[in-house]
């Protein structure tokens, strides 16, 4: 079982993991949306595979909003956001996701100079595969420098938060610094919606009031058909989760979302 006690790293690659303004928040709300408060930026990006990796490449940026709510359902005809479908369909938004904090849940790959920590909770964005192998492969290997740089790179894309890495000398640990957002994820390879991934250290409430364990990374299923809720578990791919967001973002194409995407 990795050590809890490791400090987080400041490194060219990996910074000091954010926290977001105390006012943003995202709570769930019984078998209904979640419910965003604070201002929290939201954006559509897509996974766009690219020269051996994946990347991720922004669509459009939504008109800022104090609060709004986001399907959890994947039935909205106002995806991403909620119209209330979830009242006329049978959903069962049931949270069955571990409570455990990451590092129990987490397996350890040990590698020469970078420990991989992997709780397995996968959302099938592929970032873990890089050009010259996945994430476990190049822990193996990160011996190697510029390996170990890839190693790293392939766990701090991915936006389940599933994999993070240890400096295996050190201790220290590799997070990036996320702003505070919210990305809808589109999956242009699969030709599927993904999940909502939450970025920058947001604290989550559950339905029942509690608190998740605070990540800098975590990703949220918004298809309705996770078996690990509030978390997303790669069913939007098995399901082919059609959102329509494609053609809605081309409905609202605004010259000025183009200055803004980056
Ligand atoms: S969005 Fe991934 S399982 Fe629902």
């Amino acid at each position: 079982m990795p050590s809890t006690s490791a400090p987080t790293a400041t490194r060219p690659t990996a910074e000091r993991q954010p926290v977001a303004e105390q006012r943003m928040s995202i709570a769930i709300s019984p078998d209904g949306p979640y419910l965003v408060s604070g201002g929290v930026p939201l954006i559509q990006q897509a996974i766009m595979p690219t020269g051996g990796h994946y990347e991720y490449r922004t669509v459009r940026m939504f008109p800022p909003q104090e609060e709004y709510a986001l399907c959890r359902c994947g039935r909205s005809n106002e995806a991403p956001f909620c119209d209330g479908t979830h009242r006329r369909v049978v959903f069962d938004g049931a949270e069955t996701a571990s409570r455990a904090p990451f590092d129990e849940r987490a397996d350890v790959y040990p590698g020469p100079r970078v420990t991989l920590l992997d709780d397995g909770r996968c959302a099938f964005a592929r970032f873990c595969h890089r050009e010259d192998g996945d994430a476990w492969t190049l822990t193996e290997l990160s011996f190697d420098e510029r390996l170990e740089r890839e190693a790293v790179k392939a766990s701090s894309d991915c936006p389940a938060g599933r994999l993070v890495h240890v400096d295996a000398l050190e201790g220290t640990r590799y997070e990036p610094r996320l702003k505070p957002s919210i990305a809808v994820l589109e999956d242009v390879e699969e030709g599927v919606g993904g999940p909502l991934f939450v970025r920058g250290g947001i604290p989550l409430a559950s339905a029942d009031g509690s608190e998740y364990e605070l990540r800098n990374r975590y990703a949220l299923c918004r298809c309705g058909a996770s078996g690990n809720k509030p978390f997303c578990n790669a069913m939007h791919a098995a399901i082919g989760f059609d959102d329509r967001l494609e053609e809605r973002a081309a409905e609202s194409e605004d010259p000025a979302d183009d200055a803004r995407k980056r």
